[in-house]
């Protein structure tokens, strides 16, 4: 049996998961929708550590100042009685009409100061909520058509949208880091920054790429066919994971936004033991240290019952793979295996300190090309190793 999950563990959840009522393109909602401050309590009585939401989840699109703050003044007393941290706050820009061609990036000028204007009073929230995290998915930025977009004015125009946001934050002095979140598609055709590596190239030219780094997605990266365990790798290498959207994807379909764990299993695995033992080989390696957020659907075939199961198999889940990815590297035939692949000698640099390129070309190492190309690199057998843990 898995044990409880604890405050310790900091396990969070959108609000907009547990309160997904069940609306999809074909279908109406299958399940009634409670008031933020239920989904809240219940959360905090499966053992969770924090809650995040995007502004309307929370009040009404057109809600006026004062039911605004009558009401996030309600869920941020809820939280702070089940002993919730409001940990990451976020901006909808993408269901009301006026964003159907997107919020920083709509072709339609007035649009983008409307989705700014939006998105700052989102910043202001994260802040006076206390969350150290804003998310920024922009679902609605692309298109469906190349014809419609001048697409580098469409960069041009989110990087100036990114470091306007950024920008505010520092001069605010709010204790707050912007975190991008990355999807190919869904719901337009293509969007922009469709993948970790598009993202962390565009807060490489941005003026406040300080503050700017990624909130990946498991299915958001497999949806494009790519390991979501490397993107969170490439993030952490670029000093840029500031947050993370855990769940489950079974391969290249719409975004399914399973439990985590119910998508790619083995790739779970391997994305647990990376978050919890950091890089095999590089003891002093990069660590992600925030929260462990789900960003997953309760399937509309359940009821509150598999509500409420399903976001604890999130945690379970992910507590099961904990246990075993350390069961993992603490046995014997692992490190023993780990060795024979040579897993931990990549860390060692390629060049000898203060070598330069001349005397490498004119090195005479002792290396054998016949038996390096006849290297038996045993990666199956330590893989094989891994599933026996995960199956045992
Ligand atoms: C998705 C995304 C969104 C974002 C959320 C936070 O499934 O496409 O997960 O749910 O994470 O809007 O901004
Ligand atoms: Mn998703
Ligand atoms: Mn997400």
């Amino acid at each position: 049996m898995v044990r409880q999950p604890t405050k310790d563990d900091r396990f969070s959840f959108g609000l907009w998961t547990v309160g997904w009522t069940g609306i999809d393109p074909f279908g109406s909602a299958t399940r009634p929708s409670l008031d933020p401050w239920e989904y809240s309590e219940k959360l905090a009585e499966l053992g969770a550590w924090g809650i995040t939401f995007h502004d309307n989840d929370v009040f009404p699109f057109d809600a006026d100042e004062q039911t605004r703050r009558r009401i996030t003044g309600q869920l941020k007393d809820a939280a702070d009685k089940a002993g919730l941290v409001i940990e990451m706050v976020t901006t909808n820009t993408f269901t009301h009409p006026v964003f159907k061609d997107g919020g920083l990036t709509s072709n339609d000028r007035g649009v983008r100061r409307f989705g700014l204007r939006k998105v700052l009073s989102a910043v202001d929230l994260a802040a006076e909520m206390g969350a150290s995290t804003f998310v920024m998915w922009g679902g609605r930025e692309g298109a469906e058509y190349d014809s419609s977009k001048n697409l580098f004015a469409a960069l041009q125009r989110y990087k100036e949208g990114l470091d306007t946001v950024a920008g505010y934050i520092k001069s605010q002095g709010y204790d707050l880091r912007i975190g991008l979140e990355p999807k190919p598609n869904e719901p337009r055709g293509d969007i922009f920054l469709p993948t970790a590596g598009h993202a962390l190239a565009l807060i490489a030219e941005l003026e406040h790429g300080d503050i700017v780094g990624l909130n990946p997605e498991t299915g958001h990266e497999q949806m494009a066919n790519l390991n979501y365990t490397h993107a969170l790798a490439q993030a952490l290498f670029s000093g840029k994971l500031f947050h993370i959207d855990l769940n489950g994807q079974k391969g290249l379909k719409y975004d399914q936004d399973l439990v985590f764990g119910h998508g790619d299993l083995l790739s779970a695995f391997f994305t647990v033991d990376l978050l919890e033992n950091g890089f095999p080989g590089s003891p002093d390696g990069p660590r992600y240290t925030g929260p462990k957020h789900f960003d997953y659907k309760p399937s509309r075939t359940e009821y509150f019952e598999g509500v409420w199961k399903s976001a604890a198999a999130n945690m379970a889940t992910y507590l099961q793979l904990a246990e075993k990815a350390r069961a993992f590297r603490a046995d014997d035939r692992v490190q023993e295996a780990m060795r024979y692949s040579g897993v931990a000698d990549l860390a060692q640099p390629t060049l000898a300190p203060g070598e330069t390129v001349a005397d490498l070309l004119t090195a005479t190492d002792d290396f054998d090309l016949d038996a390096a190309a006849e290297r038996d690199y045993g990666f199956v057998q330590l893989h094989q190793l891994a599933v026996e843990h995960l199956i045992g």
